[in-house]
């Protein structure tokens, strides 16, 4: 079996890597995310061409499987809609494949991040998963029975998207009070600097921290790892934000497992206990039931690339854009 590309486009930067079937990674590199909309196909095809160019013998006519941050089209091709990058129905697929000379199958990152979980890391030993990453934005991807659920348009599992508080915050999407704006890496950087604003008591060590290059999710994880009672406060109650979406998606979903991903699962267990305590508090029907176990994800940034190269790999040939 030949080695795929996974790409992984987010709202921070664009990465690319070759990966053999068993999930290895062989090379990858990355760039950060072109502010122009019309530019990312440019900055992957780059990157596509600068890992093919350094493994001529191993990946002339490697398929190439993207995670893209926005809503997908059933047709592996199309990205509709993205709330935090300028995307509108943008034809990714089609002109990355016009670039690259390569066949492209894209789908949502998240959907991607899910698939590599569930092939090769937090959900390798079930068939029914959910993950939500958490990063610019909130993704979720769900595995039923042992497949990626993409929904009758392609846009299923846009759990940043569940509305949380009425009249809430205003979110990229159009409208008010997602999940995503409270439970996201950007809103955990957001509260961060809210209380360095307010300069209360106990903000000392961030401010010294954020001093010129102002404040980061790693800062903030950081930070509460050395025992910082403010960083670890700011997790906590992000991990209370996520307990309390995990509960609502085993209401809909009930998954054997639901994985937390993206940047801000590098806080482990400063992170995760806050999600079990919330999740178990509001649990529909607690106490009565059997529920999701709650897991890190295992993959890290690998888990979009390893799913995309994966699901590249396996798309039949008919949905995928030819050049
Ligand atoms: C987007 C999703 C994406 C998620 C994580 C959300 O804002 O709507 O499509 O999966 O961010 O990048
Ligand atoms: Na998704
Ligand atoms: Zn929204």
């Amino acid at each position: 079996v030949e080695p795929a590309i996974g790409v992984d486009i987010g709202g921070t930067k664009v990465a690319a890597a070759l990966v053999e079937a068993d999930g290895t990674v062989l090379d990858s590199a990355e760039v950060p995310t072109p502010s122009a909309a019309d530019q990312v196909a440019e900055a992957v095809a780059d990157l596509v061409a600068r890992l093919s160019a350094d493994h001529a013998q191993i990946a002339p006519r490697a398929t190439v499987g993207v995670g893209a941050a926005g809503f997908v089209d059933v047709d592996r091709s199309t990205v509709t809609f993205a709330p935090n990058i300028a995307w509108r129905d943008e034809p990714l697929g089609r002109r990355l494949a016009q670039l690259t000379g390569r066949s492209v199958v894209v789908e949502n990152d998240a959907n991607a991040a899910a698939w590599g979980e569930f092939r090769f890391g937090a959900g390798s030993d079930i068939d029914d998963m959910v993950l939500v990453t958490v990063g610019t934005g909130v993704g979720g991807g769900i595995v039923h029975r042992g497949e990626l659920v993409r929904g009758g348009f392609g846009a299923a599992g846009e759990i940043g998207h569940l509305r949380v508080v009425r009249d809430g915050r205003p979110c990229g999407c159009g409208r008010r009070g997602c999940f995503e704006q409270y439970a996201s890496g950007s809103a955990l950087v957001a509260a961060a600097r809210e209380r360095l604003a307010d300069g209360g008591p106990g903000t000392t060590a961030l401010a010294r921290a954020a001093d010129d290059s102002g404040v980061t999710g790693p800062m903030i994880t950081t930070l509460a790892q050395g025992g910082d009672p403010l960083a670890i406060d700011l997790l906590a109650e992000l991990g209370r934000w996520l307990g309390e979406g995990c509960a609502d998606l085993v209401a809909v979903l009930d998954p054997r497992v639901i994985a937390v991903g993206g940047g801000v699962a590098a806080a482990g267990e400063l992170l995760l206990q806050p999600v079990r305590e919330a999740f178990e508090a509001h649990l529909p029907a607690a106490g009565h039931r059997r529920a999701a176990q709650i897991r890190l994800a295992t993959l890290g940034q690998r888990a979009g690339l390893l799913g995309a190269a994966d699901l590249g790999r396996r798309a039949p040939m008919t949905t995928r854009e030819r050049a």
